[in-house]
């Protein structure tokens, strides 16, 4: 039996949702491990499309069980809407195939509200965060003033716990001439809702034991991507988790060794939303292009997503900071109608050449891309199904591309569509 991580490689928004959802079919759980509702993932299946932010991209699969583990920041009116919104395109969704973490942390509204007083004040030197409140409350949860799903079921509890958290909130926001924030408002505005969540909650390490003692196969499903990671992307203009496949451990409460295979997604070019050093960036015609043809605009929050050509140097580091096995390789559609195709396989900086993309935000912001140039193929690979009928260029491209990163190219996708994916190693055998 094998369990599967799915990971970002680059800056999110590589097209994690379609390969989950595409190798759910063979997964019986899918858990999401950190971040929140700042993720997007969009799942198109017979030309109806889903966009998740919190649920899991199992959801929309009958006899599935989704998970939102401990390692998730949940907005739970966030979650509320999300599940009605799914409701109401035929999705089913219950207390079985539904579950999340009791010891999940909340997102208050403080939080959003921190988050973007901060994006405001901040000016030119701003993050480009989702504003979802993310940052805040992994901040709380590390400071230990959290409230958490399971505070939601003790009126006495959630009083304490909002006291100390709104002792905290209240005093920076007197300090910022901000409104304080009543805390019997919003308990009451809390304890309206806590039934429909708490129907959801459980111990998600005592499901992920019976899961794994009924040889059930767990998808783990990552959002965001390494460089976007707190520790190993390119901070301060990064997540407020860990990223890696080794968070699907901790933020679901199973070990490592409940993982078998990390599957890298890849887009076959590079995009990122929000600020933040991006060495392969185009501001070109062809960016543009790739904008327009990938239609690189943010689920989450509509922002048009920078757009360059395909980063190996980032993405083999990403590779070896997440232990990746293979990588499905998405849109490369998006290339089609291209002249020719450049890859970075090394930088230069202040004259000599580099072979990693350096820790320090000066440096990186300072690397100069060293491109390989291929020729476009210049035909449609949508629709293809084997390797063998891709365009002999667009061959070319993803044999180097395989080789330089230092990792297998599990699948290939050549569509939003679940069913226009090529695959050549299943992640599961
Ligand atoms: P995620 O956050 O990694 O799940 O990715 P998003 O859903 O935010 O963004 C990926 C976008 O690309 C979505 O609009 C997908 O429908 C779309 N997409 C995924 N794979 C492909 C592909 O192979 N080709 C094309 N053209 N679009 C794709
Ligand atoms: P998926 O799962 C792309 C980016 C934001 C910002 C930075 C910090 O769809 O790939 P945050 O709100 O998390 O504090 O913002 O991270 N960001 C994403 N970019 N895809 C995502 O998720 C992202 N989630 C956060 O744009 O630069
Ligand atoms: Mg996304």
């Amino acid at each position: 039996m094998k369990n599967v991580v799915i990971v970002g490689s680059q800056w999110g928004d590589e097209g994690k949702g379609k390969i989950v959802d595409w190798l759910s079919s063979e997964a019986d759980v899918v858990i999401r491990f950190q971040g929140g509702h700042n993720a997007g993932h969009t799942l198109v299946i017979d030309g109806v499309t889903y966009k998740l932010r919190l649920l899991p991209s199992g959801i929309v699969r009958k006899n599935k069980i989704s998970v939102i583990g401990n390692g998730v920041v949940v907005d739970p009116w966030a979650l509320l809407d999300e599940i009605e919104e799914i409701k109401s395109k035929g999705v089913d969704v219950n207390e079985n195939n539904l579950i999340l973490s009791e010891s999940a942390t909340l997102i208050m509204p403080y939080h959003k509200e921190m988050d973007e007083i901060r994006e405001d004040e901040a000016g030119d030197s701003k993050i480009g965060t989702t504003r979802r409140g993310i940052g805040p409350a992994y901040e709380d949860k590390v400071g230990r003033r959290s409230i958490r799903v399971m505070d939601l079921a003790s009126e006495e509890n959630l009083d304490n716990r909002l006291t100390s958290a709104l002792s905290h909130h209240n005093a920076i926001r007197k300090g910022l001439d901000k409104p304080v924030c009543e805390k019997n408002q919003l308990k009451k505005n809390l304890l309206k809702i806590a039934p429909k969540i708490l129907k959801y909650s459980k111990q998600v390490w005592k499901k992920i034991d019976e899961f794994k003692s009924q040889k059930k196969k767990i998808l783990f499903e990552g959002a965001q991507g390494i460089f976007l990671d707190v520790d190993h992307g390119t901070y301060p203009f990064v997540t407020s988790s860990n990223t890696v496949a080794s968070s699907a451990a901790t933020g679901s409460g199973c070990g490592p060794n409940s993982i078998n295979y990390v599957l890298g997604i890849t887009k076959a070019y590079t995009t990122r939303v929000g600020e933040g050093p991006f060495p392969t960036e185009l501001t070109d015609e062809i960016g543009e292009h790739l904008g327009t043809v990938g239609k690189e605009f943010g689920t989450v929050t509509s922002r048009k997503r920078r757009c360059g050509w395909f980063d190996g140097v980032l993405v083999r580091q990403a590779i070896k900071i997440s232990g990746i096995d293979g990588i499905a390789l998405t849109k490369l559609d998006v290339l089609d109608k291209l002249e020719e195709i450049k890859m970075c396989i090394g930088y230069e900086i202040d004259g000599n050449k580099i072979d990693y993309f350096p820790a320090a935000l000066n440096k990186q912001l300072k690397v100069k891309p060293i491109y390989k140039t291929f020729k476009g193929w210049k035909s449609s690979t949508s629709e293809i199904k084997e390797f063998e009928n891709l365009p002999d260029n667009a061959k070319i491209y993803i044999k180097e591309l395989e080789d330089f990163i230092e990792a297998k190219i599990s699948s290939i996708s050549t569509s939003p569509e679940r069913k226009d994916t090529i695959l050549l190693i299943d992640p599961f055998n």
